[in-house]
């Protein structure tokens, strides 16, 4: 991380990686931003870090609702310097089920939830903050975080198809803000140790996936931090999709 302090805005910030990455970055004295539907109680922030920090609450599948957010953020501290697309629903259904006998479709509005918060929030929050950075001739990072799924995984047709979105994105935007001075790329994790994980997979497949990752572990929220800081670092990094597996897509 550079030694000057920046202006981070972090969305689902009260997530598994989102209140780890506001805790790191808040650890190393800079001002960070934090938008969730949820409030972040049961993230503890320090005490000596309460001027650093500030949460709001915010859905973000509403662009009208990000629009009021972000122009409120932007006028206390102007331009984030560095923003992480971070909310992402994670939802599990089959196209075509049997239920009591009879087969049912994928809920449609389920599907639509998926994307907008999946893809539609990055894209919100990401027009908005590179507006103000290019109004105010200070260029950032925009690190979006994907997923391993973006190439399709069965069960999850909402969710892959809104990763896939968010890598396809990340290369448009990259062409579009590269000449502007704006970075952006994306984190594509395999499967990491996190609530969400446990929530969303039994026991049993988590051992199995464990054993099938080249490096016999899953990902923690360490090494997405350390992920964004290489991005934040290097700024000849550009358009790209870092994934973060373990070698399990090899
Ligand atoms: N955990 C993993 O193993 C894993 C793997 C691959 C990708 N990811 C991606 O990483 C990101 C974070 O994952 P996580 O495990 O921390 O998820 P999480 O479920 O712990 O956190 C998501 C946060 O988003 C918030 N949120 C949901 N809908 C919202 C809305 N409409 N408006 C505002 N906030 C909303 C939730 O309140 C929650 O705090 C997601 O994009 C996820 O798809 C996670």
């Amino acid at each position: 991380m550079s030694e000057k302090k920046q202006n981070i805005l972090i969305t689902g910030s009260s997530g598994s990686f989102g209140s780890f990455i506001c805790r790191e970055f808040l650890s190393e004295g800079h001002w960070v931003t934090g938008i969730d539907l949820n409030d972040q109680q049961s993230s503890p922030i320090e005490s000596n870090q309460l001027d650093l920090w500030r949460f709001i609450t915010c859905d973000l599948a509403n662009s009208g609702q990000v629009q009021a957010v972000l122009d409120e953020a932007h006028s206390i501290r102007g331009a984030f310097n560095l923003v992480v697309n971070n909310v992402g629903l994670i939802y599990n259904a089959p196209l075509l089920s049997f239920q009591k006998g009879k087969l049912q479709i994928h809920d449609f509005d389920a599907w639509n939830k998926v994307l907008s918060v999946t893809l539609s929030a990055g894209f919100y929050v990401t027009a908005l903050c590179a507006q103000k950075m290019v109004a105010t001739k200070s260029p950032g990072v925009i690190v979006n975080i994907s997923s391993i799924c973006a190439t399709g995984n069965a069960g999850q047709a909402a969710y892959s198809a809104a990763k896939a979105g968010v890598n396809a994105m990340t290369a448009a935007l990259a062409k579009e803000l590269g000449p502007l001075g704006i970075r952006i790329a994306a984190i594509s994790p395999g499967f990491f140790d996190t609530p969400s994980t446990h929530a969303n997979l039994d026991e049993d497949k988590i051992a199995h996936i464990r054993k099938s990752v080249p490096l016999r572990k899953l990902g923690q929220p360490k090494h997405i931090m350390s992920a964004i800081r290489f991005i934040n670092e290097n700024d000849y990094f550009h358009g790209k999709v870092l994934e973060l597996d373990g070698g399990l897509t090899i």
